[in-house]
């Protein structure tokens, strides 16, 4: 079914739920989607259901497992289709955008004023919590790509040295070897072997050749010779991981990190969320890094909570909701847990470990540089459609099922025709 036809039935639903709700008195609860469903995540959700709980809303839990949010996604189309939309969503920008077209989400305007959040949330993450002017997303965090989680011991074995470029990175996957662990930890499935993939194109080509190939969708940038580099090097990054990688979820990835088994996983900072449920200390028994070679650049993607037009009796309760999120001392108290930091641009890094610290730090530098860019893999680059079909190419290559030079031809061919 396509998101249109899916717009159709939703459109009548939405008008129906409305003049149902509207006689009867408001219901405070929330039914709340999302795929936070590792142990870093689903601490961090609890540190918002508590919150909401504590106003008086009570908290129905609707979690759909599944990294990036792929599955959230299709449970969700199934959800509206079927007349029954949760009352809030999670999501990721182009996916927020495509929801507010069909005009089957709330405005959140009123209270968007009423607490001025257009002076404190940021451009870039604005661009995806409005629709036509309009405030239709609550972001609760920044989280970015650009990451490497290295285990400290390991670290020091391997010389302490932060590597700052790609060479330097292979150096030390070639120490992690020697040492008899697994180099790399990879969770191999679509969004993380993309994940990885943003990564090396801004490692090998830098700012500007990211936007050329993953957000303009230049073709020669996409079928050239960096490009050819960034595939050849995700071959040789696929020599470091164990053979188990194969459909691995990302956490178990991390906790191979924290347990010693590996060297170093490529994660978003949502990784960190579990080495501190492992009661693990950044820069005492892990190490967080750029990306190397990603150093003064951002990737980020924002978690937002999109409110559905689910009856006018529901209203309060998303609109405490909405307030509960953008709320300075919650998004310290969700963001110190979930790994990510503040999408409000007026709290204080106090309370942040040095990761957050770090991860505030290098979001301000590189807004103010120009070195900020939307994450592909999390869908902050291009719409939905655009990038799975970017994953397929990714991950297909880098399963060895096709060479690089298939890869070439196939990247602009996949895109031009998802488009
Ligand atoms: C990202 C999301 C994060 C984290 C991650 C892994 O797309 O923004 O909050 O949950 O997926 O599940």
């Amino acid at each position: 079914m396509t998101i249109r036809t899916i717009a159709k039935l939703a459109a009548g639903t939405a008008l129906l739920a409305l003049s149902a709700g509207s006689a009867s008195a408001q219901d405070k609860s929330v039914e709340v989607l999302h795929w936070w469903t590792a142990g870093g995540e689903a601490a961090a959700v609890n540190v918002l259901k508590e919150n909401l709980e504590g106003e008086g809303v009570s908290w129905t839990d609707m979690p759909v497992a599944g990294g990036g949010g792929t599955q959230a996604m299709t449970a969700l189309r199934a959800r509206v289709t079927s007349g029954d939309a949760p009352t809030a969503v999670q999501m990721l920008g182009f996916d927020i955008k495509d929801w507010a077209e069909l005009g089957v989400v709330a405005n959140l305007n009123d209270l968007a004023a009423e607490e001025g959040w257009d002076d404190v949330v940021p451009a870039a993450l604005q661009e995806f919590s409005k629709y036509d002017g309009n405030w239709i997303a609550a972001p609760v965090n920044v989280h970015s790509t650009n990451w490497l989680w290295v285990n400290k011991e390991a670290f020091d074995a391997a010389g302490g040295e932060e590597p700052t470029d790609f060479a330097g990175l292979i150096a030390m996957l070639d120490s992690f070897k020697e040492q008899g662990i697994t180099p790399l930890a990879h969770g191999g499935q679509p969004w993380q072997d993309a994940t990885l993939w943003e990564n090396v194109v801004l490692s090998v080509g830098g700012m500007d050749f990211y936007r050329e190939a993953v957000i303009d969708l230049n073709e020669e940038a996409l079928t050239g010779d960096t490009m050819r580099e960034v595939f050849d090097h995700m071959t040789q990054l696929a020599t470091y991981f164990d053979e188990n990688f194969s459909g691995r979820d990302w956490n178990l990835a991390s906790a191979m990190v924290i347990e010693g088994e590996a060297g170093a996983q490529q994660m978003g900072d949502w990784a960190k969320g579990e080495f501190l449920r492992a009661d693990l200390t950044p820069g005492e028994d892990f190490v967080c890094m750029r990306f190397p070679g990603t150093q003064g650049s951002v990737l980020f993607n924002s978690d937002q909570f999109v409110m559905f037009e689910v009856g006018d009796d529901q209203r309060e309760a998303q609109s405490l909701m909405a307030s509960a999120v953008m709320d300075p001392a919650f998004q310290v108290a969700f963001n110190t847990v979930k790994g990510s930091v503040p999408a409000r641009t007026d709290v204080e890094d106090t309370e942040f470990d040095d990761c957050g610290k770090k991860g505030m730090a290098d979001l301000a530098e590189a807004a103010e540089s120009g070195n900020l860019a939307g994450s592909m893999a999390h869908g902050h680059a291009q719409p939905a459609a655009v990038k799975e079909a970017m994953y397929d190419v990714i991950t297909q290559h880098l399963n060895g099922q096709i060479t690089t030079d298939e890869a070439l031809e196939r990247l602009p061919q996949a895109v031009a025709s998802a488009q």
